[in-house]
Parts: structure tokens; C-alpha cells; sequence
């Protein structure tokens, strides 16, 4: 057993030879040769569009900190751009669209064929599984419905969601429209990536924890799972990131994924009894310890891993990498979930 097969092991829930780690957002701006790259795209929007250059910084990854998968590189708001939402990312700004916030706009839009309007995301999977060669497995993923309907609704990143909880709360019918068109995108898309060989798949619900239990079971929930049942069929392990779901996982758990990756707010043994030893736990170190020392860092990586012992684990991060994290910690964090890591 080796590199190639760590990841998808643990999430079968089969024996491994060492703990799995892959980081999200391994590929970003902490890397110099991420940034050299961006550099010669012009744009991160023409990154994500250009396979060779998406290709390439998906790999960067893989050399540099010797994780056990592969994440395309791409954005969950790609598909919202194809269902005919202006999208653009102005620089050190973060992502702007033309929202979306009444029954007309949301009945312009349409529900896009994922190898045509983005085919430029299934040629980046086929080029990198190709460059891959099996070295390790490639994730695809997506953005999870209430996820994609509060960039939509808002136009960009919210703290309170006030324009998209008051679609939810004072226009349901045109919230359930949204998210119903925003489910058939996404499962086409998944669907298309793992035709083009995404040997798994995660599942992006960035915002969850912005819902109460009552309301992530009524405009969230319902959709994930319809997503989740629409792609069992193919065997491509699924696992579901419910981030800050630690009021939200006997929910989330009714989803039936193979894996949910759990945010740094809920330690791992906790996140065990409400799940239940038939699944896969991701995760789940604050990204914030990548600026602690050493020392630190192996502590605190040693507790993650002793929270997780004896069950099915694929370390993480609780939530992306950040920019200005120093190379060589995210390199000793790998190299020490694979040393202490369980066998
Ligand atoms: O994990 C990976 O390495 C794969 C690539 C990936 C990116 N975005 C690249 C990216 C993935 C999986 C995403 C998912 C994504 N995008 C999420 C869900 C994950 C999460 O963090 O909760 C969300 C909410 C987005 C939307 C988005 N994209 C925002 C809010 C921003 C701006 C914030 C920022 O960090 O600048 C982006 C831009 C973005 N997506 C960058 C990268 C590497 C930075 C762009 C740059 O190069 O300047």
C-alpha cells in the first residue's frame, strides 16, 4: 500500500498505512510558484479557465508537500457564472456577481449542460488525472446549494446574510426555485467530473452554520441529499464539508455521506459521537496553528490525530490554508500525520 491509495481507503472505511492528508485550498497564494503561475494566467478567473495552467497548479501541491490527493483547481462559483450570472474577481477584493434577488431573475436562469458551458473544468480533470498517472486520486467538488444561493443573492462573501435569509424567510417559493435550479447545475457538473475522472468528490457548504437547525433542515439539507443520492450510483466516495455544523450534524448526518469534513470549532471525538463509526472524518486542525512553531504545531496535529485514533480518518485543515502560511509548516504538518498517523 502507498501514497496512491491512502485517500480513498479511508474513505471505504478500509485498513491504511498511514494517515491521509490533503489540505484545502492546497493550491493558493501561500505557494510562490501558485503566485508565479497566476502571474502568467493574468487573472484568477483565466487560471481556472485555461486547463494546461489549472493543471499545472494542481499539481504544484502534490510535489511540494506530498499530500495524498489531488483538488482540481477551479471555484465553486464557476458554475453560477454558466447558469448566466456576471462573475468577476476584482483583485485582493474576492468574488463579485449581478445578484440575484427576485422571481424574475431566477426564472432567467437556466440550468447549463456542465461538458458544454464549463467544459473547460472536465479538460483540466482529464489533463491532470493524465499528468497524475496515479500518483494519488483527484477530488472533484462543488459548492453546496444554500452555499451558492447566498453568493448569488448577496453578489459576494456576507457576514449576515441579510439579503439572502430574507429571500428565504420572506419569498420561500422564489428561495426553493433558486436552489432547485442551483441542485440540477450541480448535479450535471458532478456528474461531468467524475465522467472525466474525479475519483472523488466534496461537497462545499462554506455557509451552513450562518442557518438555525429548523431553517438548514428546511433550504439546505433537502438539497444536499437529493445531490448526494443522485451521485451514489456512480461509486465515487462523497463527503460533505457542513462548515461550522456543530449545532447541524444529526442533521447532516441523514445526508448518507462517506466522509463529512468537520470545521476546527468541533474536536474530532465529538464530531465521532454524533456521527458514528460508519463514516469517514475529515479534518480537522485550525488553519491559524500553521503560524505557531514547530513544537506547536506537531502538538496540536498529535491531538487532532489521538481525537480521530480508532476510527476512519482523513486528516485536514477545519477550513482553507491562508495566504502568508510559511511553506516549510505545511510540509512538516504532512510529514507528521504520515509519521504518527495510525498504521
Ligand atoms: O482547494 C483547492 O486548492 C482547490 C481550489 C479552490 C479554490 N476555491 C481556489 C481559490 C476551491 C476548492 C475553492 C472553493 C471555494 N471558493 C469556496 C469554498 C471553500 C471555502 O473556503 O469555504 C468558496 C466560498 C469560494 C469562493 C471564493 N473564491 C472566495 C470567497 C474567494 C476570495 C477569497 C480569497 O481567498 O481571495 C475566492 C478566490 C479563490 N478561490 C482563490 C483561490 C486559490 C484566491 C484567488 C487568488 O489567486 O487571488
Amino acid at each position: 500500500m502507498s501514497r496512491s491509495d491512502r485517500f480513498l481507503r479511508a474513505l471505504r472505511g478500509q485498513p491504511v498505512d498511514a494517515t491521509p492528508i490533503w489540505i484545502m485550498r492546497q493550491a493558493g497564494r501561500y505557494l510562490p510558484e501558485y503566485r508565479a503561475t497566476r502571474a502568467r494566467a493574468g487573472s484568477f478567473l483565466g487560471l481556472c479557465k485555461t486547463p494546461e495552467l489549472a493543471c499545472e497548479v494542481t499539481l504544484q501541491p502534490i510535489e511540494r508537500l506530498g499530500v495524498d490527493a489531488a483538488i482540481i483547481f477551479s471555484d465553486i462559483l464557476i458554475p453560477l457564472e454558466a447558469m448566466g450570472m456576471q462573475l468577476t474577481f476584482e483583485e485582493g477584493e474576492g468574488p463579485r456577481l449581478a445578484p440575484v434577488r427576485d422571481e424574475r431573475a431566477v426564472a432567467a436562469l437556466r440550468v447549463p449542460v456542465a461538458d458544454e458551458a464549463t467544459g473547460f473544468v472536465m479538460e483540466a480533470i482529464r489533463h491532470t488525472v493524465r499528468a497524475l498517472d496515479g500518483k494519488v486520486p483527484l477530488i472533484g467538488f462543488a459548492g453546496a446549494p444554500w452555499t451558492m444561493l447566498t453568493y448569488a443573492v448577496e453578489g459576494q462573501t456576507s457576514k449576515a446574510f441579510a439579503e439572502a435569509k430574507r429571500m428565504l424567510f420572506a419569498a420561500p417559493a422564489v428561495a426553493h426555485a433558486l436552489l432547485d435550479k442551483i441542485t440540477a447545475t450541480t448535479i450535471d457538473y458532478l456528474q461531468a467530473q467524475v465522467r472525466a475522472g474525479a475519483a472523488a468528490l466534496q461537497l462545499f457548504d462554506s455557509w451552513a452554520g450562518a442557518l438555525a437547525p429548523d431553517d438548514f433542515r428546511a433550504f439546505a439539507l433537502p438539497y444536499v441529499r437529493r445531490i448526494r443520492d443522485a451521485l451514489a450510483p456512480s461509486g465515487v466516495p462523497f463527503i460533505y464539508f457542513c462548515n461550522e455544523g456543530a449545532t447541524l450534524l444529526a442533521d447532516a448526518a441523514t445526508v448518507g455521506a462517506d466522509a463529512y469534513s468537520i470545521d476546527f470549532r468541533l474536536p474530532l471525538d465529538r464530531a465521532r459521537a454524533a456521527l458514528g463509526d460508519g463514516v469517514t472524518l475529515q479534518g480537522n486542525l485550525d488553519s491559524c496553528v500553521l503560524f505557531a512553531p514547530p513544537a506547536e504545531i506537531e502538538r496540536r496535529a498529535a491531538d487532532v490525530l489521538a481525537r480521530a485514533a480508532g476510527g476512519r480518518h482523513v486528516f485536514n485543515l477545519g477550513h482553507g490554508i491562508l495566504p502568508g502560511t510559511p511553506v516549510e509548516h505545511a510540509q512538516l504538518l504532512v510529514e507528521t500525520v504520515h509519521r504518527l498517523g495510525a498504521r
